[in-house]
């Protein structure tokens, strides 16, 4: 038996996927793994509550949106701009990561993972948390309610979250004009 597919172009980590054929039910999550080998998002739940499985959409205005892979069809993405959490950091000719993302390397300096499992999750969200920052600066009296608010829809069974939001709350400190406070 085949499935029936329907053709999908988008963009993934500025990579162009022009008109490949997809099965119409294809979750993202699959298509990511099984056509072009990206498995740095996780499947955790499968069912739409650990947030492990996001990846970042880049709207036309520049703005970001996160979205889930594990209960929304490939076909969804048709068009969009897709960032996963391969594409994040700095990368060289050959398509080598050369530098993590100044988020990515905060999450290592506070230790904040231990087997890393819901990290991509992580660092889709704190990325489109610091995005909404940019533009739209908060005081910082409202930053560590801020943060559990962005972050707190994603699960993690090994840390008490506590050094996420240490390593979000110090890169945010340290960015210029994302606070008004
Ligand atoms: S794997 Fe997608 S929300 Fe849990
Ligand atoms: S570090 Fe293991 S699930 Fe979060």
């Amino acid at each position: 038996m085949t499935l029936a597919t329907k053709k999908l172009s988008l963009t993934i980590n500025d990579r162009v996927i022009d008109r490949i054929d997809v099965p119409y039910t294809m979750m993202m999550q699959d298509f990511l793994y099984e056509y072009l080998n990206l498995t740095g998002s996780r499947m955790g739940c499968g069912q739409g509550i650990c947030n492990a499985c996001t990846v970042i959409v880049e709207k036309d205005d520049g703005s970001l949106e996160e979205v889930q892979t594990c209960t929304i069809g490939a076909h969804w993405f048709e068009g969009k701009r897709v960032r996963t959490v391969e594409g994040h950091g700095s990368h060289d000719a050959s398509g080598a990561i050369t530098k993590l993302s100044p988020l990515q390397q905060a999450f290592i300096e506070h230790f904040s993972f231990q087997c890393g499992y819901c990290t991509p999750g992580f660092v889709t969200g704190a990325t489109v948390f610091m995005d909404q920052l940019k533009r739209k600066p908060i005081a910082r009296a409202e930053l560590e309610q801020a943060i559990i608010d962005a972050l707190d829809k994603h699960i993690c069974r090994c840390t008490g979250y506590v050094r996420y939001h240490e390593a979000v709350r110090d890169l945010v400190l340290k960015t210029p004009g994302l606070l008004n406070g």
